[in-house]
């Protein structure tokens, strides 16, 4: 069974690349993103203020995140219910910034990132998975861009989705969420010793995922 673990800032481009080439191996693509983000909209739609630690440790015994596959696709269920229509807009993404600092909401999910690897080959994406979740994956990459390029990469989405959006402002949440996953205590994104370093601020999608193929080949021989 191989691994490939990919960390890195919001935005970088990783659940995209992670995608292709999850596909391109054959591997199962494994977003932990979308499980904290799951949680994040259980606190969410309970109203928590996620400054209250006592109440978001009190209330994680009663959270059931799983994961399904539905054509290749992850799913992600909240105690049950498929939430991933919920969960891909910006209120519940700085929301779980926040939740994902607490001891509680991480060890929620550990075993169940980790005991995926168990049963299949596992690309999995996030801010720990080199350095915390998956420390003997076969491969660690570090993919990040600059705060600018991942700004307009994402204003760019937006409005061609027809949402109005300021530029300015996009790239201020994404360095105030920088900031929020890189200086907590528990699990902080960084990169792994190990890790190969793919900066692509100036390459295409088609040039990430060669160059992370490229990276596997190297490693694993296959
Ligand atoms: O990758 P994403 O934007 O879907 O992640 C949302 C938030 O979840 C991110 O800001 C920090 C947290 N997260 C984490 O703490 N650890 C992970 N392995 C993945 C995400």
């Amino acid at each position: 069974m191989y691994s490939i673990a990919i960390d890195g800032p919001a935005g970088a481009g990783k659940s995209t690349i992670a995608k292709r080439i999850a596909k391109e191996l054959s591997f199962v693509y494994v977003d932990t993103g979308a499980m904290y983000r799951a949680i994040a909209l259980y606190f969410l739609r309970k109203g928590t203020d996620p400054a209250n630690v006592a109440e978001i440790e009190a209330e994680c015994p009663k959270i059931h995140v799983t994961i399904e596959y539905q054509d290749g696709e992850q799913q992600v269920l909240l105690n049950g219910e498929n939430v991933n229509g919920f969960i891909r807009n910006e209120e519940v993404g700085n929301m779980a910034s926040k939740t994902s600092s607490i001891p509680a909401v991480r060890a929620a999910l550990l075993d169940l990132q980790r005991n995926m690897t168990k049963t299949a080959d596992i690309l999995m994406d996030g801010r720990d998975i080199g350095t915390n979740v998956l420390p003997n994956a076969d491969l660690k990459i570090y993919l990040t861009a600059s705060s600018a390029v991942r700004a307009k990469r994402r204003y760019d989405e937006l409005t061609a989705k027809g949402e109005v959006c300021d530029l300015a402002t996009i790239e201020k949440d994404i360095i105030i969420r920088d900031q929020q996953d890189m200086n907590r205590e528990i699990a902080p994104l960084k990169q792994a010793e190990d890790a190969v370093l793919v900066d692509s601020s100036d390459m295409t999608i088609d040039e990430v995922v060669d160059a992370i193929k490229e990276e596997f080949y190297k490693k694993c021989g296959k």
